[in-house]
């Protein structure tokens, strides 16, 4: 039945059938109907009836319709509830005197606090209060800013920060008095550290290039000043060496020390810019067997083993300069036999990891601590008493012209591997690129 009706309807209908029931048990008690004033009666109270149980009737319709709507609005409630509980970010609204009135569930798993426990809190309680930040929040209300965004710290309950990117949104009456606030927090911890952690290197790599740049002056001063007088001292020692047939061997250790001094200064010319480099094709492979056979015989020495699994005939192009890239192979290859008094085995072998060759240079020597690993590009760091620092310095140099990097894993009494990485050679597509 049409509910808009429905008492109307029901009371009606009892109504006419009690008047008419009255009307019948009226007629049966022998008395006369006045049937114009009884229809007259009937139609009035019906009347009566509809208008009355017509507003029950709209009374019924309003709370059947605020019934619906409760439901309605509690199954919105509902669903909010379920989406902000479930955001990653903090939800969170403050009342007008700064007090945390809602927050989600992000709150708790980013800081550790129950949100029972915060709510009716004061909002600042739970970040650092940094100075950026104190001036910030003050100039936003100051200056009755309605929205804005603000990166700080917040206090984890078991005293670590963790970082939160703050979007807020804030109400003034007209009065322009804070009415309330609402926003969110995304955790940026990860990013944060990352990006500390980049400035920092990039610190480093400043560093480490002011440092290089300082060793290239001092590689070129050196050689200027100390080579050419360093010929003489040569020319003439060899001359006086005729002179003095019984002293050879005063005259060999000599000669061989000028031989030192003279290798010294040619590593540190390497840093010493610029260089005449000739970068061209240069197979890998043949230039790493190459070096291998050059310092097969210093290995053997320490009754060392340099194993290579490649050929080297295979494929494996790269551009550069082949004299610099022996060298710096050399470096490394020197210094793994240099770490492996004892003997052992060295391993080189190579393998092409996406668009990059990777190096890897293994050895089983005494490796190196943490802290000197942070040191090893440092020029002159050497824990040699031979040792000039400059060998792995150069070989970053190298590097760094040739596009490349190395990265290098070492554990203390087993071993160390240093993996050089250097963009493939495509010659083709290289082309191609150059002429467009
Ligand atoms: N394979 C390695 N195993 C252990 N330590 C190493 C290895 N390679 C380098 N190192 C450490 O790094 C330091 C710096 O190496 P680097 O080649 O720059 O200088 P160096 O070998 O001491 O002297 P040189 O200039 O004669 O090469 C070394 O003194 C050594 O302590
Ligand atoms: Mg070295």
């Amino acid at each position: 039945m049409n509910k808009t009706y429905q008492v109307r309807i029901v009371l009606s209908v009892l109504a006419f059938i009690l008047i008419i029931s009255w009307d019948f048990f009226y007629y049966l008690g022998g008395y006369q109907i006045n049937w114009p004033l009884d229809l007259a009666f009937t139609v009035v109270v019906l009347a009566g009836i509809w208008i009355v149980s017509g507003y029950v009737d709209r009374l019924n319709l309003l709370v059947s319709d605020l019934n619906k709507r409760e439901k309605e609005a509690h199954e919105l409630t509902e669903r909010l509830n379920r989406i902000t509980d479930n955001l990653q970010e903090i939800v969170f609204e403050t009342d007008e005197k700064g007090h945390i009135i809602f927050l989600n569930q992000a709150w708790k798993q980013m800081t550790g606090y129950d949100i029972d426990e915060c709510l009716g809190t004061m909002y600042n309680q739970y970040f650092d209060q940094e100075e950026r930040v104190i001036q910030h929040l003050s100039s936003v209300i100051k200056e009755h800013k309605d929205s804005g965004r603000i990166e700080l710290q917040l206090l984890h309950k078991e005293g670590k920060k963790v970082w939160g990117d703050v979007h807020y949104k804030l109400y003034f009456d007209e009065q322009h008095q804070f009415t309330g606030g609402i926003g969110t927090v995304a955790d940026i911890t990860k990013q944060k550290l990352a990006k500390l952690e980049l400035e920092r290197s990039n610190q480093q790599v400043q560093m480490q290039a002011q440092k290089l740049a300082v060793a290239g002056q001092i590689a070129a001063g050196i050689a200027h000043e100390v080579r050419n007088p360093l010929t003489s001292v040569n020319g003439f020692l060899q001359l006086m060496k005729t002179q003095y047939p019984e002293r050879t061997d005063y005259f060999d250790i000599i000669f061989s020390e000028i031989k030192r001094i003279d290798f010294v200064l040619s590593e540190l010319l390497v840093l010493a810019k610029p260089q005449s480099v000739h970068f061209q094709e240069v197979q890998l492979h043949g230039l790493l067997e190459q070096v291998i056979t050059l310092l097969k015989t210093n290995a053997v020495l320490s009754n060392i083993d340099l194993k290579q699994p490649f050929k080297k005939q295979d494929a494996g192009a790269i551009l550069a300069d082949a004299n610099q890239m022996k060298q710096l192979f050399i470096n490394l290859i020197k210094n793994a036999i240099e770490a492996m008094p004892e003997g052992g085995s060295i391993y080189i072998s190579t393998e092409k990891v996406m668009n990059e060759w990777k190096i890897t240079i293994q050895d089983e020597g005494k490796g190196m601590s943490e802290e000197d690993i942070q040191k090893i590009y440092d020029p002159f760091f050497s824990t040699k008493t031979e040792g000039t620092g400059l060998g792995l310095t150069i070989c970053a140099a190298i590097l760094k012209d040739h596009h490349g990097r190395m990265d290098v894993v070492s554990e203390l009494g087993k071993g160390t591997a240093f993996h050089i990485y250097l963009p493939v050679w495509q010659k083709c597509r290289q082309q191609q690129g150059e002429r467009t």
